[in-house]
């Protein structure tokens, strides 16, 4: 096939992530026989550099026109006066609104060969690998009136959870179509004893859910489905769940993996491009080193090609790559190793890898 992908590297380590994506996709489409084009453009602290804003005008007409985005991270302390009428993260926000990118999707696998970076006890990590659905455009952060007011009494401030049956009932959809292709398990987070948009979420989901017979859906609250996330996490497959809870758990998740510099993220609209990136930020402590982890980003791109690309096999050659390369016993300096290798080198061995495979 042929896909032109826009490549967005951001500040810090994004670049150097970021080009380890690129050697990536560019091996599978060698392998599989795809022609993938790929443009570069500014995003973050890069692009207020260079033109004052962190999502300039080229940068949004080149990603709408593109087949997938590859993003690799912004921020970092050269743009950190609060103060700052524009900031770099600012790119991200209006990225993920101008494309309408409404569902966030963060799988945490854990690789039997690294159970020991793990806070968790190895025994609890056996067969962890489940996939958290966040909601994206709605909820407590969009919801209106949201502000402060000044009285005799004092200060009040308010923000308002508030989801439409259309919101619920997208997201849910997608949740149940990608539980579909895994094992069939999907977990409905909520707070539906307290929360009234709770309740019209888990009235959605259960309509939403019976279009899927293959589906097995169950509920949970928030607070509890908070503590089995670290005492249970194999029990979960999929996990559907509002911004706010979606926000909170999917950071709880992240631990599971022992680092931050392995976990992929995808955000998905109805139509366009979707946008794939690591979950860690620009890491501006190994920033120019060459010393980051770009396993985070190799499984953004195994998610762009599934996700975003609809090439399932080639997704799961990439995974099978980096799974080969853990087993080899190559590791880069967060996980904890004595002798870790650079991004190139962890790079060149997950290509190598897709190579063997082939
Ligand atoms: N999506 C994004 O672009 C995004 C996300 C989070 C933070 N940020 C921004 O990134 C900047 C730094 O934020 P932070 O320090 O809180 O979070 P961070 O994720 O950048 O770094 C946290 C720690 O993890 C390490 N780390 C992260 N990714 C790594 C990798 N791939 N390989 C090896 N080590 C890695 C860093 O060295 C650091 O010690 C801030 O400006 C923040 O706003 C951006």
């Amino acid at each position: 096939m042929d896909s032109h992908i826009v490549l967005l590297p951001g500040d810090g380590i994004g670049p150097e992530v970021v080009q380890a994506g690129q050697e990536v996709l560019e091996t599978v489409a060698k392998i599989f026989g795809h022609r993938f084009t790929f443009e570069t453009r500014l995003i973050g602290g890069a692009a207020l550099d260079a033109s004052g804003q962190p999502l300039p005008p080229d940068t949004l007409a080149a990603c709408r026109n593109g087949g997938a985005i590859l993003l690799g991270a912004v921020g970092g302390p050269r743009w950190d006066n609060p103060s700052a009428r524009v900031r770099p993260e600012q790119g991200l926000l209006a990225i993920r609104r101008e494309l309408g990118l409404f569902a966030n999707l963060r799988p945490v696998k854990v690789f039997d060969e690294l159970r020991s970076c793990s806070p968790l006890r190895p025994e609890l990590l056996q067969g962890v690998d489940l996939l958290i659905v966040r909601e994206l455009t709605g909820g407590a952060y969009f919801g209106k009136p949201q502000g402060t007011e000044r009285s005799e009494q004092g200060e009040r401030a308010v923000d308002t959870m508030a989801y439409t049956d259309h919101e619920v009932r997208r997201i849910v959809r997608l949740a149940c179509e990608i539980a579909q292709r895994r094992r069939g398990k999907l977990c409905s987070i909520d707070k539906a004893n307290v929360l009234e948009s709770s309740r019209l979420w888990r009235r959605i989901a259960i309509q939403t859910a019976a279009d899927f017979p293959g589906v097995a859906l169950e509920h949970a609250l928030v607070d509890s489905a908070a503590m089995r996330l670290v005492s249970q996490p194999a029990s979960f497959d999929v996990i559907v769940t509002e911004n706010l809870f979606g926000d909170i758990l999917s950071d709880e998740a992240a631990v599971l993996s022992g680092a931050l510099g392995l976990l992929p993220s995808a955000s998905l609209g109805a139509k366009g491009p979707g946008l794939f990136e690591p979950v860690h930020g620009s890491a501006p402590d190994i920033a120019g080193r060459g010393i980051a982890n770009p396993v985070g980003t190799i499984l953004s791109v195994a998610m762009l090609l599934e996700y975003g690309l609809d090439l399932v096999s080639e997704a799961r050659a990439v995974e099978s790559a980096v799974k080969r390369v853990f087993q080899s016993g190559l590791r880069t300096a967060d996980l904890k190793a004595a002798n870790a290798v650079t991004t190139k080198a962890m790079t060149r061995a997950v290509t190598a890898a897709l190579d063997e495979l082939h």
